[in-house]
C-alpha cells in the first residue's frame, strides 16, 4: 500500500469513491502520481493502461494490491486495446507517450506511432464509449521557437523537434473532436515536470534525475549548453493539481482550451544544480557539452488561464519541490 505521500492536499469537490479513472501511461512518472493522488483519495477504481515501453514497474508496484486499481498492460497504439480499457471508465487522464526530444529525432516514426496514433485512438475510443471527461498530456515544446516569453497559451511558434510536432497533433485534434462530438476535453501543457517517481535510468531521462543520481552516486554531471538556459520546473504535485482540477471543474468555458501548467518562475540550470548541491549537502563540478538540437533556450509560463479556468494554484515552487524529491532519490537509488 502507499506508505509515504506527497498527496495530503485536496484538489476534488466531491468524493470520488463512485468515480471510475482510467489513467494511460500510469505507472510512468506524472501518470503513477496520479494514480497515488487517486487511491489515497478514495477513488472507486484506478486502472492503468501501460505497455511498459518507458515505464518503470517500480511505479506501481505499491498499488497492486489495492482493491481499487487494476493493471492493464497494452499499448495505445492498438484501438482494441484502449476500447477495451475504456470499459465502465467515466474520467481518462491520458498521458501515456514517448517522451524526450532527443529520443524523437534519433526515432520519430515510433514517437509519432505512439504519440500520434495514439492520441488518436485514445480520443476515438474515449467517444465510442462516451466518457465524461478527457484530459490529456500535452507540453510546453508546442511553443517551439516563439520567443515570446512568458509563454501564453495562443501564441505559439513552429515546432522544433518530431516530439513537438505530435503534441501539437493531440491539441489539433482535441481541438475538432471538441467540437464536432461535444466532447470535454481538457489539454495540460506541461513545463519540465519534476519529483518522486521520475526514472533516471533511461537513456533520455531529464535534467533534474540525472543531476541527482550524480549528486547521489558521485558521477559526473553533464550540462549540454553553457547551462544558462532557463526553465519552469515545475514539481509533480503541482501537475497532478492541474490533473484533478481539470477532471473535475465546473467551469462551463474551461473545456476544448490548453492550459499551462508551471509555477510561472524560471531557473537556470546552473542556479538548478546549486540547490540541488545545497539540499543533498555535496558539490560536483558539471560537464559541459555541445547544445542540443531542437532545444529551446528560455522557458516561463504564464499560468493566468489555469488559475482563471481551472483555480489551478501551485503551491510547491522549485526549491521545496526539489527538497522533497531527493528523499525520494535517496531512498530508490542509493
Ligand atoms: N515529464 C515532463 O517534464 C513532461 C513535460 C511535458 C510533457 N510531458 C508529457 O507528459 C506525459 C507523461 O510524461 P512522463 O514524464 O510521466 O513520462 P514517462 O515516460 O515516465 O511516462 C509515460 C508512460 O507512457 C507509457 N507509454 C509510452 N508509450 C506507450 C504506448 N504506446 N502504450 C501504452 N503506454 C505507453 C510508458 O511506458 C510510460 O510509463 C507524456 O505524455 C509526456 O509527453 C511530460
Amino acid at each position: 500500500m502507499i506508505s509515504e505521500t506527497i498527496y495530503e492536499r485536496k484538489y476534488h469537490p466531491h468524493p470520488i469513491n463512485k468515480n471510475t479513472f482510467l489513467v494511460t501511461g500510469g505507472s510512468g512518472f506524472i501518470g503513477s502520481n496520479i494514480v497515488e493522488y487517486l487511491l489515497v483519495h478514495g477513488a472507486g477504481k484506478v486502472r492503468v493502461l501501460d505497455n511498459l515501453a518507458n515505464g518503470y514497474k517500480e511505479n506501481i508496484i505499491p498499488f497492486l494490491n489495492h482493491p481499487a486499481f487494476e493493471f492493464i498492460e497494452g499499448d495505445i497504439t492498438d484501438l482494441e486495446t484502449c476500447k477495451k480499457a475504456m470499459q465502465g471508465i467515466q474520467f481518462v487522464s491520458h498521458q501515456a507517450a514517448l517522451g524526450s526530444v532527443p529520443r524523437s529525432l534519433a526515432n520519430p516514426l515510433a514517437t509519432h506511432h505512439a504519440n500520434a496514433t495514439g492520441f488518436l485512438n485514445m480520443l476515438w475510443a474515449a467517444k465510442e464509449t462516451g466518457v465524461q471527461r478527457f484530459v490529456y498530456a500535452s507540453s510546453s515544446s508546442v511553443y517551439g521557437d516563439s520567443p515570446e516569453l512568458p509563454k501564453r497559451e495562443h501564441v505559439t511558434g513552429n515546432p522544433l523537434s518530431p516530439y513537438a510536432v505530435s503534441k501539437m497533433s493531440n491539441e489539433l485534434y482535441a481541438y475538432t473532436f471538441s467540437m464536432h462530438y461535444a466532447m470535454k476535453i481538457i489539454g495540460l501543457r506541461y513545463f519540465n515536470v519534476f519529483g518522486p517517481k521520475q526514472n533516471p535510468d533511461n537513456p533520455y531521462a531529464a535534467a533534474i534525475p540525472l543531476f541527482m543520481k550524480a549528486l547521489l552516486k558521485d558521477q559526473t554531471a553533464y550540462i549540454y549548453g553553457d547551462g544558462e538556459q532557463s526553465r519552469d520546473f515545475t514539481f509533480v504535485e503541482n501537475a497532478v493539481q492541474a490533473n484533478i482540477r481539470a477532471l473535475f471543474t465546473t467551469h462551463k468555458d474551461a473545456f476544448n482550451k490548453v492550459y499551462n501548467v508551471a509555477v510561472g518562475e524560471s531557473i537556470s540550470l546552473n542556479k538548478l544544480l546549486k540547490h540541488l548541491m545545497h539540499i543533498t549537502g555535496k558539490t560536483i563540478s558539471p560537464v559541459y557539452k555541445e547544445e542540443r538540437p531542437g532545444d529551446v533556450k528560455n522557458s516561463l509560463a504564464d499560468i493566468s488561464r489555469a488559475q482563471q479556468y481551472l483555480g489551478y494554484n501551485p503551491l510547491v515552487k522549485v526549491k521545496e519541490g526539489l527538497a522533497l524529491t531527493v528523499p525520494w532519490f535517496k531512498k530508490t537509488f542509493c
